[in-house]
């Protein structure tokens, strides 16, 4: 008899969230003469809420200074003054060798530059997020994002469904591999340092990062209408956090900070961590889950890579408070209540965290 796995995850991630198949938008973008705007109606955004574009830079924590005792006090209070301020930091000395770094990069160029029917033996299936396609698709008549993604689940293995991982280029699995295991590393010292700053317990944390899909993006350059389409709609993520990893030096990710955007400089060395919403909801709202957009270029592809870490799927989440006085302004939720949430089309017209706060 065959009997369900006992899942760390758990596959329960695996299972929830879908997507409406659409046009491959690398192809779309390579037929350049027949970019009417009648083909293009279904990317382009009248409303698209430009406000003050403002320059800023996010704020560098480095990891090696965390780890060691004599910067540990120091560094530390930059990290929770970057969580409050920005929900966004870069962080450097990561420690992650160069050569798996190059190696994921690498890999990952290569693969979207493979023909698309053999990008297509990896699309997503009907139901699933995994593969080779695009997200968040719900509607027939949605605003469509300017991009194409790949989309699979690494971590913790048993979760792998290793019929999606590419066997192109021969070194792509070996190395997303290997880039997993690292970053497992970097978003533990991350996530301990950040439950330090909390004052709460690293304990009450460990079942928190526990799970990491990763997201390759593929922004195509749109000459005629950079300005009217977006690459990613504006969005806070469904992670714990999120280590986003700039594949080529081509700006586009813009956050949202103080009404208005600040575009993100691409950094050759860091990984850019941002605070989810499953951590704003644990921190009582202390440190915030920041809304984000990629915009496109005219004429330079952009890829990046986003490593989502996250909760255990049977799980819980709840505020921490530190003080008895503290107010309480989120609920306890089932993890898998909120990601079924997030992934859904129930929202309202709200963000997926205003159902999460309390009145
Ligand atoms: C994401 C995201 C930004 C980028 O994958 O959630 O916000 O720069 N990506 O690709
Ligand atoms: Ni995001």
């Amino acid at each position: 008899m065959e009997t369900e796995a006992p899942s760390r995850t758990g596959n329960g991630w695996t299972r929830v969230g879908k997507t409406l198949p659409v046009r491959n938008v690398q192809a779309l973008a390579a037929c350049t003469d027949e970019l009417t705007a009648e083909c293009l109606e279904r990317y382009i955004r009248p409303d698209r809420d430009d406000g003050e574009v403002l320059s800023g830079e996010v704020p560098a924590i480095d990891l090696r200074r965390l780890l060691s005792p004599d910067h540990l006090e120091e560094e530390a209070a930059r990290l929770r003054s970057a969580c409050e301020d920005w929900g966004f930091f870069q962080l450097v000395n990561h420690g992650i060798p160069d050569e798996i770094i190059a190696n994921i990069k690498r890999d990952i160029q290569e693969f979207f530059k493979l023909p698309l029917e053999v990008k297509n033996v990896y699309a997503q299936r009907p139901g699933d997020i995994q593969g080779y396609g695009q997200a968040f698709v719900l509607s027939e008549d949605q605003k469509l994002d300017w991009s194409d993604l790949f989309a699979i689940y690494a971590q913790p293995p048993e979760a792998r469904d290793l019929s999606y991982w590419p066997t192109h280029p021969q070194t792509l699995r070996k190395s997303i591999e290997d880039y997993s295991s690292e970053l497992m590393q970097v978003a533990h010292y991350v996530v301990t340092f950040i439950a330090k700053t909390l004052h709460i317990d690293t304990e009450l944390m460990a079942d928190k990062y526990v799970g990491q899909a990763f997201r390759m993006n593929y922004y195509p350059p749109c000459m005629s209408m950079a300005e009217k389409v977006l690459g990613f709609s504006p969005h806070s993520d469904g992670s714990f956090v999120t280590l986003l990893l700039q594949v080529n030096p081509v700006e586009g990710l813009q956050i949202r900070r103080h009404d208005a955007w600040i575009p993100v400089k691409p950094h050759p060395k860091a990984l850019l961590v941002n605070v989810g919403d499953f951590l704003e909801i644990m921190s009582n709202g202390a440190y915030k889950s920041v809304e984000h957009r990629v915009t496109i270029n005219a004429n330079q592809e952009r890829l990046s890579i986003s490593a989502f870490h996250f909760p255990l799927f049977d799980g819980t989440i709840s505020p921490v408070t530190r003080t008895p006085e503290e107010k309480v302004l989120y609920k306890t939720m089932k993890v898998k209540e909120y990601a079924e949430l997030y992934m859904s089309n129930k929202l309202d017209g709200k963000r997926t965290l205003d159902h999460a706060k309390l009145l």
